[in-house]
């Protein structure tokens, strides 16, 4: 990061500088790069302000299984964008190829987009959390993928605070170590897959469809909030309640950022 600064106030410095720089001898250009790093170099271009989770797992080189799902779940876009326009930061759970490779063959492949959508934002807690804090983090712990006990997961540390659990319910795992923190950004490593219990045990049947005989019901699309249990399909359904669900989210982490901002 701070090469990348100085990359460009010296790019900035050279570009208004052009003539003095110019009637220099060429041995004094200060412009180089230090030849010993090409890649940060290489970046300077492509992200000059807010914190890409991509791109620092993709350094990282370990992720790749769940670079591959942050990406085709657009997750990545999103979380992007939530760093560069809130001040909430955010953690990541970020597992490694070995934990992709310790689930039973073939659950990936089994998994449909919304939930392979809902497995990725599960990994992701919509605040920042220090390795610190996880010694007063009140569970369960909300993820980016929703509160409730099926969405939510336990953080709990021994009295030393070194070692850091996580239980979804399903997945008992210790976070093995840090990827990248800063004050607003961690992301953490862990060595096996947070399974939550909403997309790995059986879902509870949707609320009971109202009789519905009439078949003028049929042209009255998105009925507003007064009509929740009449979901016209499974899909819109599904699509309303994870809306309700983070704004639920956003308003009760609001209300805990305040408290923990008063303690
Ligand atoms: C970050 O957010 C600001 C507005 O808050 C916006 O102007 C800017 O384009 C955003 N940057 C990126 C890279 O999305
Ligand atoms: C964390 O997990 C380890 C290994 O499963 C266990 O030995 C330890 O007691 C757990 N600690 C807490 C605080 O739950
Ligand atoms: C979290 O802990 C609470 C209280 O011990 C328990 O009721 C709940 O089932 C736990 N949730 C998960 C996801 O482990
Ligand atoms: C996870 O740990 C809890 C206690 O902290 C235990 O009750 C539960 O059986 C464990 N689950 C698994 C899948 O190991």
């Amino acid at each position: 990061m701070k090469t990348q600064i100085i990359i460009s106030i010296s790019l900035a410095f050279l570009l208004l500088n052009i003539p003095k720089t110019l009637s220099l001898s060429p041995a004094a250009a200060p412009a180089k790069p230090p030849p010993s790093s090409p890649a940060p170099a290489a970046q300077v271009a492509v992200t000059p302000g807010p914190l890409d989770v991509a791109k620092i797992l993709d350094k990282a080189g370990r992720f790749t299984v769940f670079l591959r799902l942050l990406k085709s779940t657009q997750e990545d876009v999103e979380l992007y964008q939530q760093l560069n326009e809130t001040h909430n930061g955010a953690t990541v759970f970020a597992p490694s190829d070995g934990a992709f490779s310790g689930l039973k063959a073939g659950t990936l492949n089994s998994l449909s987009d919304g939930d392979k959508s809902e497995l990725v934002k599960y990994h992701i807690v919509p605040f920042f959390i220090s390795s610190a804090q996880f010694q007063t983090v009140s569970n369960p712990v909300r993820t980016q993928a929703g509160s409730g006990g099926r969405l939510s997961m336990n953080i709990t540390t021994d009295v030393t605070g070194s070692s850091v659990n996580i239980s979804t319910g399903i997945v008992n795992t210790t976070i093995s170590g840090t990827v990248y923190a800063d004050s607003r950004l961690a992301i953490y490593q862990v060595d096996k897959v947070l399974l939550p219990l909403d997309v790995f045990t059986p879902r509870p049947p949707p609320p009971a469809p109202a009789p519905a005989p009439a078949p003028e019901k049929a042209g009255k699309k998105g009925g507003g909030a007064e009509s929740p249990a009449v979901p016209k399909s499974d899909k819109s359904g599904a699509v309303r309640r994870i809306g309700r669900r983070q704004d639920l989210v956003i308003l009760v982490l609001g209300v805990g950022w305040i408290a923990t901002a008063v303690l």
